[in-house]
């Protein structure tokens, strides 16, 4: 299976503009091969100021993001449904086939608490035919968002952003580009750093030789063999000094 279909909560759904509209990501959306859909958080609030948080129970500083808000959100695009059909409702609409708790597509919050982003984790995305992405904001998310509704929790490194919107934007590009026919050259995906556990192999382009730095000769000897050996090498050193914790993994 391959995704086809990714939907973003958001309640900044116009950040989106400019990743969406540009490079190859842009590209994927505007052909088709990618079904993506924006939806605003505070189309499923109720009340004037259509507020998406509360103070916490228990008192402190910031703001706390409403669970029900999140629910009604989450139920309405698992499902297909309107705003109106689910906001205000205390139980799953009728027509609700994925409901909170139970089967539902792929529903990855955004959260410095999450399980670290990898390529693995992306490629493993990929091959879902849903991923719903849920981008958090303020201090926190009422508990019960990451009990019901999430069925991940991802973080795309160990510092802490104002929201989920950036990270999103990282998964989203992660996986849209191994997607087949994204990027173009079918072998690209693949050939790259982390494909094989290793960083990649030094680049070289024309001119041989620039502010007296020369290409390294074998890539200029027409050798293939010699090409793919020195490649293989100059990987694993870079992989070695630069990240020996790649080496100590599995994947
Ligand atoms: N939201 C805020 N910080 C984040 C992080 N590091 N990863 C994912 N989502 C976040």
């Amino acid at each position: 299976m391959t995704l086809r279909r990714l939907d973003i909560l958001t309640i900044f759904p116009g950040w989106f503009d400019g990743p969406l509209s540009t490079s190859l990501l842009g590209k994927a959306v505007a052909e088709g091969q990618l079904d993506l859909r924006l939806h605003d958080l505070r189309d499923f609030t109720t009340d004037r100021h259509r507020s998406v948080d509360d103070t916490p129970y228990g008192g402190g500083a910031g703001m706390v993001m409403r669970p029900d808000v999140w629910l009604w959100a989450a139920e309405a695009v698992w499902n297909d449904l309107r705003p109106q059909a689910v906001v205000g409702r205390s139980d799953p609409h009728p027509d609700a086939v994925h409901v909170a708790g139970g089967p539902r597509p792929r529903t990855v919050l955004l959260t410095p608490r999450g399980r670290p982003f990898t390529q693995s984790l992306a490629r493993d995305l990929a091959a879902e035919e849903r991923l719903v992405l849920l981008c958090g904001r303020y201090e926190g998310i009422d508990e019960r968002v990451h009990d019901l509704v999430a069925t991940d929790e991802v973080s795309i490194g160990d510092y802490v952003l104002f929201g989920g919107e950036v990270a999103a934007t990282v998964v989203i590009e992660a996986v849209t580009r191994l997607l087949p026919g994204v990027v173009g050259n079918e072998d690209s995906p693949t050939d790259e750093s982390f494909a094989d556990g290793l960083l990649e192999y030094p680049h070289y382009t024309r001119p041989a030789e620039v502010r007296g730095r020369v290409v390294p000769q074998v890539l200029t000897s027409g050798d293939h063999g010699a090409v793919a050996t020195w490649r293989r090498r100059q990987a694993e050193e870079l992989t070695r000094t630069r990240r020996p914790d790649l080496l100590d993994e599995d994947e």
